[in-house]
């Protein structure tokens, strides 16, 4: 039986998120439009002048709380300024979930198309992409495969992107975990060639 230790950072303490949750979980819909819902739904709530994501496990199993516990042992680990952070994570209502601050901005896969509006020029998407590639690097250093680098996981917010989703990443020190075959960006290194076409940035 998984049994997740909460850590709870200082602007929401496991009291008050016991309280709040089962309750938001009821009045407010949930956010995620944009992810695979395959494993987790996503809901996006206020709390002290601050937004938060909630991912959480969609059926009560262990199996599918084994998914998200193992996305927080990563986010456990990164301190990164343009990383989601960990805030908290732990059971909610028999379903497991993890909260991260939420990110402000638009999605790059949203973006992609009025690429002039949210990155106006060569230098910024380039200032961009090279953002992008310095977190892969800083997680290849932490032994971090993100292995779902792709424009629905990067939130572009005053032409500086951001980096969540860590639901398919993998240590490189252990054997590859299973990998559906529709899986977009198993490959970092791949994915940032694809992300800089997308980009618009010429050789
Ligand atoms: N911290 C966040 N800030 C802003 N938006 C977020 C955040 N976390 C999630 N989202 C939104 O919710 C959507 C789904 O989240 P996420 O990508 O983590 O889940 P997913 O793609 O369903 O996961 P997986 O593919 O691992 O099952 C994102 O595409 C994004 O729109
Ligand atoms: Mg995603």
């Amino acid at each position: 039986m998984i049994k997740p230790q909460s850590s709870v950072a200082a602007e929401l303490t496991e009291v008050q998120l016991q309280k709040l949750l089962p309750e938001l979980l009821k009045t407010q819909p949930f956010h995620s439009k944009n992810g695979s819902q395959m494993q987790s739904l996503v809901w996006k709530f206020h709390h002290l002048g601050q937004d938060y994501a909630l991912k959480l496990s969609k059926a009560k199993s262990q199996q599918a709380a084994k998914f998200l516990y193992r996305e927080h042992e990563f986010l456990a680990v990164i301190d990164h300024p343009q990383i989601a952070r960990l805030v908290w994570h732990g059971m909610v209502n028999q379903h497991y979930g993890l909260i991260t601050p939420w990110l402000p901005g638009v999605l790059l896969h949203d973006a992609h198309h009025q690429l002039a509006q949210f990155l106006p020029n060569h230098q910024a998407r380039l200032h961009c992409f090279l953002n992008i590639k310095a977190m892969v690097e800083y997680l290849h250093q932490q032994h971090i495969y993100h292995r779902d680098l792709w424009a629905k996981n990067i939130i572009i917010h005053q032409a500086t992107p951001y980096l969540f989703d860590f639901g398919w990443a993998a240590w490189a020190n252990e054997p590859t975990p299973f990998t559906p075959p529709q899986m977009r960006a198993p490959d970092d290194v791949k994915a940032l060639a694809v992300l800089r076409q997308q980009l618009g940035i010429e050789n």
